[in-house]
């Protein structure tokens, strides 16, 4: 059997301890209404659901549904990997999650490229273009170390110059990129959804952006990791011209899945950097090749495909719950988050207030000298997992639909506790 390392095993031990809100968000006198039915059963079916897990926008927690599909894929494709009985249902996968994908959220089939991670889409985007010494590119101060390595690195390399927009909440989008602009801004990537302070980029914004830029001749990339399954996410809408995400995130789908959208006019443009087998439809061994006419060009190699199966269940049983349903769930939980966070003295907001600029990204300005790495600890010793992010006193919530009331309650006052 594998086991975890003894720190986290101490951290499981924990997990099945009862929970009660104590503190501010217990003298409230509100009764939290049951989860209703939908929820319930929904929860009964994400096994780490059994204690309150707020790490979605870490790493997200798989429903039976997909952990089934996966085994069940594996031990189809290994009961003779080769026979056409078998290879051939399976090459059916990734066609089928492609078209599946575009489908919810707003992409063409022939515009998606399945991925193992965002991270592995962010740089398929970063290294598409011949950077020169000087040249630029446009990030935020709210990035992932995934949209922020990679350019790094082409710094280091080419000499790129990095320059950052100021996408704390309430600070408009388009004035703030537009300032960092100049002659020799080739790209801008910027994340969809903040895993800092939960802030979403709203749709008709990234439109406007994308307006700005396509003139000029900028490539503009999503970083769309806290995307799919936590906010509305309409790739054509945006207007953005490559979008990267995951799926081992809010779709609740296998860890090691992603998919990178790229808009079908820019194509052409995006050059490859890394190639191989299952990148093109034609070549010959005198040194001619055609690449694949649509994203899939962007992928190569042999491929995860129980896994990729596993994203497709992911997505499906999401939409088995309705996806709009989902949705509106986590907005419901987060705007109670919110009124229990202004109701606290101790703690305070570093998310966007308004419901459209927030997410289930909900991050907590911790009290005076509280340290939220420090904090995390403690709160894992009461069997809540939550995060500590970019600033030091900032903690974050991930809310999911299958969170609950008495979850966040009890989550915010064993935060005030722990702090004080
Ligand atoms: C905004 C953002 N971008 C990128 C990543 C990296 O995601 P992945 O592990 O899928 O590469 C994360 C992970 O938390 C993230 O929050």
């Amino acid at each position: 059997m594998v086991m975890p390392p003894a720190g986290r095993r101490a951290l499981l031990k924990t997990l099945a301890l009862p929970l009660i809100p104590v503190g501010a968000f217990a003298r409230t006198g509100r009764q939290t209404p049951a989860a209703p039915d939908w929820v319930r059963r929904a929860r009964a079916a994400i096994p780490a659901s059994s204690s309150p897990f707020f790490q979605t926008g870490g790493i997200g927690p798989s429903p039976r549904a997909v952990i089934e599909a996966v085994a069940e894929q594996l031990e189809f494709q290994n009961r003779s990997p080769a026979h056409p009985d078998v290879s051939g249902p399976m090459a059916r996968i990734e066609p089928d999650l492609r078209a599946q994908l575009a489908r919810v959220f707003g992409a063409r089939a022939e515009e998606v490229a399945l991925t193992h991670s965002t991270s592995e889409g962010i740089s398929i985007v970063a290294w598409s273009l011949d950077w020169r010494e000087g040249d630029e590119v446009v990030i935020s101060n709210t990035e992932h170390p995934a949209n922020v390595i990679p350019w790094y690195v082409l710094r280091d390399r080419f000499g790129i110059a990095i320059r950052e927009a100021d996408l704390s909440p309430g600070a408009d989008l388009v004035a703030e990129v537009r300032k960092q602009l100049s002659p020799r801004t080739r790209m801008v990537s910027i994340s969809h959804v903040s895993r800092n302070n939960g802030r979403r980029l709203r749709t008709a914004d990234c439109a406007r952006l994308a307006a700005l830029l396509r003139p000029r001749g900028i490539r503009f990339h999503l970083d769309g990791a806290q995307g799919p399954g936590l906010v509305e996410t309409d790739f054509g809408a945006l207007g953005c011209d490559a979008y990267s995400t995951c799926g081992h995130k809010w779709l609740l789908g296998p860890k090691g899945t992603g998919a990178l959208f790229v808009r079908r006019e820019v194509l052409e443009e995006v050059k490859l950097s890394w190639a191989g087998a299952h990148s093109h439809e034609t070549m010959d061994y005198d040194g001619n090749y055609r690449l694949l006419p649509s994203a899939a060009r962007f992928e190569f190699g042999t491929r995860a495909l129980a896994d990729f199966h596993g994203l497709s269940r992911a997505v499906e049983w999401l939409e088995e719950l309705g996806l709009d349903r989902v949705l509106a769930r986590t907005r419901d939980l987060t705007g109670y988050a919110v009124e229990a966070v202004g109701r606290s003295p101790a703690l305070g907001l570093a998310s966007p207030e308004t419901p459209e600029d927030r997410s289930g990204i909900l991050v907590v300005r911790l009290p005076g000298s509280c340290d939220a790495a420090a904090l995390y600890p403690k709160l894992g010793a009461r069997g809540i997992l939550a995060s500590p992010v970019r600033d030091p006193r900032d903690f974050r919530l991930s809310i999911h639909f299958f969170n609950t009331r008495d979850e966040i309650a009890t989550a915010l006052s064993a935060i005030e506790t722990g702090c004080a």
